[in-house]
């Protein structure tokens, strides 16, 4: 098992990318504990942990509160007095406006979801995490690479994880610390669903963008970022790993 005796936080893990992950991690034997700011989307992961019989915590916090990340980091301690891996996954899309449309308090908002969260996660993980060895994956994406017309906020905030990224993984790379960064494709989750454009069909816009002519499923893209946690990533740091069914081909 690749956590077995591992403490591992994932953000974002009432849905999606982060729930996908969670499961996958607590399948390895690794004790998870999931945060998000959803409450709902937590009790239906906890309820599939333990259907499962996997050990399972869940913590309702908002990633880009500072006081609340610090807390967080600071009750996982408390109650398993390690830290062993981090995927900083939370995030949203921030709709689709042209960028003279776009709202700057949204702007705002995105940044403040989509990157100033890593940081601040990083912030408090790094220290607990060094006692031990260990690593972070961080959610980016394929939009950090492209230029997807209406997704201004949505791009620069992925562009900001992957340099936010490669700091951190340059100042610990020494120090037992691997970080690196996951950038999904199009991948079949509600924030998907959320931003589909009106009146195309997911899967007509999976058919005509994506060279393997399907969106992922959310434990495609998870594997990736579990694997870069574990061990068997043991001298990777510093990269972005894209999983997108060709699309940046
Ligand atoms: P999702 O909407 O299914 O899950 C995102 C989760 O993050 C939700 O449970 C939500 O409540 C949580 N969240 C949002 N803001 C939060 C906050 N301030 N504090 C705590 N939790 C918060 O979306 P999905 O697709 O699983 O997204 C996961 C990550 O993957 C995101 O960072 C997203 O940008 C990224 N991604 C997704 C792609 C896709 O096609 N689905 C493509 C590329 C990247």
């Amino acid at each position: 098992m690749l956590f077995n005796d591992k403490v591992i936080l994932v953000t974002g893990a009432g849905s999606g990318i982060g729930r996908a992950a969670a499961m996958h991690f607590a399948k390895e034997s690794g004790w998870v504990f999931g945060a998000d700011r959803n409450e709902t989307g937590l009790d239906e992961t906890a309820g599939m942990m333990s259907a499962s019989g996997y050990r399972f915590d869940r913590l309702k916090v908002d990633v880009s509160d500072e006081a609340a990340v610090a807390e967080l980091v600071r009750t996982i301690y408390d109650k398993a007095g390690r830290l062993d891996a981090a995927f900083n996954n939370a995030g949203i899309a921030g709709g689709n406006h042209w960028l003279e449309d776009y709202p700057s308090d949204l702007f705002a908002q995105v940044i403040s979801i989509n990157l100033f969260s890593i940081f601040l996660c990083m912030k408090y993980q790094i220290p607990l995490i060094r006692r031990n060895g260990g690593a972070i994956c961080n959610t980016a994406s394929v939009a950090a690479l492209t230029g997807p017309g209406g997704l201004s906020a949505y791009a620069a905030s992925k562009c900001g994880v992957h340099g936010l990224t490669r700091v951190a993984a340059m100042e610990n790379a020494s120090k037992g610390v691997r970080v690196n960064a996951l950038a999904p494709g199009l991948t079949d989750t509600p924030m998907v669903a959320a931003t589909r454009v009106e009146n195309v069909a997911f899967d007509n816009m999976a058919r005509t963008a994506v060279p393997m002519k399907r969106a992922a499923q959310p434990d495609e893209a998870a594997a990736a970022a579990v694997w870069l946690c574990s061990p068997a990533a043991s001298y990777v740091t510093g990269q972005m790993i894209i999983v997108d069914g060709g699309l940046t081909i």
